[in-house]
């Protein structure tokens, strides 16, 4: 029987530390000037660090395990994860419903970013929303390094984790963006408590919200199948599926849909918004 490599997880974590020095004020920066130059040239929210962080996880895929990204946007986290990196199949799934993303005008944004700068890799978009298709579209290959930039509610990153588990590697490498807010951390305390075989093994918090250098916190988290765990999806995840699919996520999508089309109602819905659940304070962070 062919032996493959696994995606190994502690070396990915020594890797990373060796990415970045620290500058003036103490802040993490990328060693390379890749990172802010790929920031500078696609519109995006995923930061300069961040990207160095999803480039080192792409390019340390094992041969026969592939990548995968729920909310593209328009295409910088894509095009960050695969500078330099050819080998894996590069899967992406995006819904265009947040932040104005919506139509065919922003499919061609999406598209025409990946056609100038990641042209190299194999980029398979699919459109749609991301745990329709994490759950019912299994990917040909293991996935060994998946990163979570979705919707982020909590029910949504407890999903992010429940349809994604049966398709990762029997190791795999998970990077979940905008994870000190304190709605994720609430996810994952309730998924990994219900769910064997997950860890939280490095936190790149930051210090509030939209930092210039985690933007809202990225952790990485390590996914180890337990041994005889069956690939399917848990009952738990199951019935949280069913209330994202018949109930919140046709309402976030009405409401984005309200706000495209009428704009001034942004500073109204803001202020019914629960606050705390994306505001980051000092206690949210630990580095
Ligand atoms: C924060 S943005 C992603 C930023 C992007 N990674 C970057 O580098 O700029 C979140 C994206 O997730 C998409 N999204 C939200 N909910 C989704 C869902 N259920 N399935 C797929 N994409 C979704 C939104 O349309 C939006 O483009």
């Amino acid at each position: 029987m062919p032996h493959f490599a696994i995606m190994d997880v502690d070396a990915f974590l020594r890797a990373a530390d060796e990415l970045f020095d620290r500058g003036p004020h103490g802040h993490l920066i990328p060693r390379s000037p890749a990172y802010a130059e790929v920031s500078s040239r696609v519109e995006g929210m995923t930061t300069a660090n961040e990207l160095a962080v999803l480039n080192l996880a792409a390019s340390l895929l094992p041969a026969d395990e592939d990548y995968l990204e729920v909310g593209s946007f328009k295409g910088r986290s894509m095009v960050g994860a695969t500078l330099g990196v050819s080998g894996p199949i590069f899967h992406a799934v995006e819904n265009y419903v947040e932040f104005g993303m919506q139509g065919a005008d922003a499919r061609a944004t999406l598209d025409r970013h990946l056609a100038e700068h990641a042209a190299h890799a194999d980029v398979r978009l699919v459109e749609g929303d991301g745990f329709a298709v994490l759950s019912t579209a299994p990917y040909p290959r293991d996935i060994g390094v998946y990163f979570y930039d979705g919707e982020h509610t909590s029910l949504a990153h407890y999903l992010a984790l429940g349809v994604a588990e049966p398709l990762l590697a029997d190791e795999a490498l998970v990077l979940i963006d905008d994870a000190t807010w304190p709605l994720v951390a609430r996810a994952h305390q309730a998924y990994l408590r219900r769910h064997p075989g997950w860890e939280i093994v490095r936190r790149w918090d930051s210090t509030g919200n939209d930092d210039p250098h985690w933007a809202n916190g990225l952790h990485a988290l390590r996914f180890r199948r337990p041994a005889g765990a069956p690939r399917r999806l848990h009952p738990d995840v199951r019935a949280a599926l069913i209330a994202q699919r018949r109930a919140v996520g046709p309402a976030r999508k009405a409401i984005w849909t309200i706000m495209h089309k009428a704009p001034w109602l942004v500073p109204l819905a803001k202020r019914l918004e629960p606050k705390r659940a994306h505001k980051i304070s000092p206690e949210d962070h630990a580095t």
